[in-house]
C-alpha cells in the first residue's frame, strides 16, 4: 500500500513513521510513505497557501489551488489511491473504517488542513473524511499519524502473532473492549496477578477473559 500525505509539516511524521512496526510494515516492503509539501505548491513568489475567509471571520483558510495541484500529483503516482480529509466535519473514525481501508483501498492520499481550515469547495476531490474524536487540534497531522497507524497493523504480514489484530479492542467498534492482561512478576507492588491466569485451564481463563473484556477486571 502506498501511502502520501499532503503537509506543511512533513517533519512531524519522520519519528512516527520511523519507530515500530510503521517502519517494519515499510522495512518488509508492505508498505511506503511519501510526505508531499504543501509548501511546494503555494502561489507567487511567497508560495502562499492560505487566504482570509469570504464573509469575514478569524484566521486563514488553506487556498483551494495549492491542495488541488498537490492532490493531483499524488493521484499521477498512485491513481486508484482513496483520498482522506480529516476534519471534525467528517464522519467518527472507527475500526470498521480502518479494516474497510486496509482491505479495500490500494493506497491512500491523505490531506492536513492547518489553520482554521479549508476552502469548502476542495471536497470533491476527497473520498472519505473523518473526525477522529470529539475535540479540536491544530491540524490534520495527528489525525493522519492516527489513520495511518490503525490501517498499517492490520495489513497481511505487519502484525507478529496472527491472533494480535482479531483478539483486541475495537474488534467491531466499540462492542468489544481488550480483556486486561498481566506479565511477570506475579506480585508487583502487593498486587497480585488474577490466580486463574495462572492455572493452565483454558476455558476458565476464556471465561475470565470474556467476563473482564469492556471493564475493569473481576477481583476474585
Ligand atoms: N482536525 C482538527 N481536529 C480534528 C479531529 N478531531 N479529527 C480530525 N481532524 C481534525
Amino acid at each position: 500500500m502506498k501511502i502520501q500525505v499532503i503537509t506543511l509539516f512533513p517533519d512531524m511524521f519522520a519519528g512516527v513513521l520511523a519507530s515500530s512496526m510503521l517502519w517494519k510494515a515499510q522495512d518488509r516492503g508492505i508498505v511506503s510513505y511519501e510526505m508531499i509539501n504543501l509548501r511546494d505548491f503555494g502561489l507567487g513568489p511567497r508560495k502562499q497557501v492560505d487566504d482570509t475567509p469570504y464573509g469575514g471571520g478569524d484566521g486563514m483558510l488553506l487556498k483551494p489551488e495549492p491542495l488541488v495541484a498537490a492532490i493531483e500529483q499524488a493521484k499521477q503516482a498512485n491513481p486508484s489511491a482513496k483520498v482522506i480529509l480529516p476534519t471534525p466535519r467528517g464522519e467518527l473514525y472507527r475500526q470498521s473504517a480502518a479494516k474497510r481501508l486496509a482491505a479495500e483501498s490500494p493506497g491512500l492520499i491523505i490531506i492536513c488542513p492547518r489553520y482554521e481550515g479549508y476552502d469548502e469547495r476542495i471536497t470533491k476531490w476527497v473520498d472519505e473524511s473523518f473526525c477522529i474524536g470529539s475535540y479540536v487540534l491544530t491540524g490534520g497531522e495527528l489525525p493522519a499519524m492516527v489513520i495511518i497507524d490503525s490501517i498499517v497493523r492490520l495489513l497481511p504480514g505487519v502484525l507478529g502473532g496472527e491472533r494480535s489484530a482479531e483478539i483486541e479492542s475495537f474488534q467491531d467498534d466499540d462492542k468489544t473492549i481488550e480483556f486486561p492482561q498481566y506479565t511477570r512478576p506475579e506480585v508487583f507492588q502487593g498486587m497480585r496477578v488474577p490466580e486463574v491466569l495462572l492455572s493452565g485451564h483454558h476455558a476458565d481463563i476464556e471465561a475470565w477473559r470474556q467476563a473482564n473484556s469492556g471493564g475493569p477486571p473481576v477481583v476474585t
